[in-house]
């Protein structure tokens, strides 16, 4: 038995374009493996499952499936809560690209535990997202909001190439947002437009407990921006985090308090993992009690 807060809720299974081009598409959540096919004439889209039902011998189909972001969406049981909402995604002069989808043999909750870990930037992404020396992580709040996000703000970090245009550094300032366990968000000031912010989101699919496709959304300002320019950069960085995540170990992530040492930098590392717990998250974890 999955537990609910992920069997019942949404997960990208695919990106729209990539399904688009194929026509079928085998995937895999939560260790249940799909089909999802495109229909050219009708513009439908459908997803069942790959094996048969023992009882009924028929292939069951998703009925909870919806396109959004350019992501095709599915819930394996009853959807209780909307796929997740950005007021950004609604703003007129925004560059909505997705960016890939990146298939990594580790638990998607450390994909998403990686994705909020400042201090792994200027080692990972040096030139880019960080730069020794400037490694020292400076105090940041974590609260969970009254709706249940995971935030973490006043996150400030010198960023020596930080977006896909900009060529000087400057220090950047962060908040993240844990929406669902696999589900987190960036936002990131603008180098032109410093009281807006640039959005990037991670959609991890499930796939098995040490196995995960890391979907990248982007909403950028306009600003000198050009979605193949995106994609490029973004699966650049993500290939750089790849290979660290794919030697962690367990695969699995260790919810327990005690078991990998926490310092202030690690503080969204902690909190997310705490949080995981409470929200009763097992899937890709290994549970505190263990
Ligand atoms: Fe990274």
């Amino acid at each position: 038995m999955i537990e609910s807060v992920l069997w019942d809720d949404w997960h990208v299974v695919a990106e729209l374009a990539e399904l688009q081009r194929r026509g079928v598409w085998h995937t895999r959540l939560l260790g249940v493996a799909l089909i999802v096919q495109w229909d050219p004439e009708s513009g439908l889209i459908r997803a069942r499952r790959a094996a048969e039902d023992p009882r009924s011998g028929s292939a069951r189909a998703v009925e909870a499936l919806e396109v959004r972001y350019g992501f095709v969406w599915v819930s394996l049981g009853r959807p209780t809560r909307p796929i997740v909402e950005f007021a950004e995604c609604h703003e007129p002069d925004r560059l909505l690209a997705t960016a890939g989808s990146v298939g990594v043999a580790v638990s998607g909750l450390r994909a998403v535990e990686n994705f909020l870990d400042l201090s792994h930037l200027a080692f990972v992404h040096e030139g880019y997202l960080g730069e020794q020396p400037h490694t020292e992580i400076a105090p940041y709040a974590v609260e969970t909001l009254a709706d249940g996000t995971l935030r973490a703000t006043g996150c400030r970090v010198y960023q020596p190439k930080p977006s896909p245009v900009e060529s000087s550094g400057f220090d950047v300032d962060y908040i993240y947002a844990v929406l669902r366990p696999y589900i987190v968000v960036l936002f990131k000031a603008n180098p032109v437009e410093q009281s807006r912010k640039d959005m990037i989101a991670l959609f991890v699919q499930p796939v098995t407990e040490e196995s995960c496709v890391a979907h990248i959304l982007t909403c950028y300002l306009p600003h000198e921006i050009h979605p193949p320019t995106v994609r490029r950069f973004q699966q650049f960085i993500f290939g750089q985090d790849r290979p660290i995540l794919e030697n962690q170990t367990p695969k699995r992530l260790p919810l327990g308090a005690r078991a990998e040492a926490s310092v202030r930098a690690d503080l969204s590392s902690a909190s997310y993992r705490r949080w995981l717990d409470a929200a009763g998250v097992r899937f890709g974890a290994i549970a505190a009690s263990a």
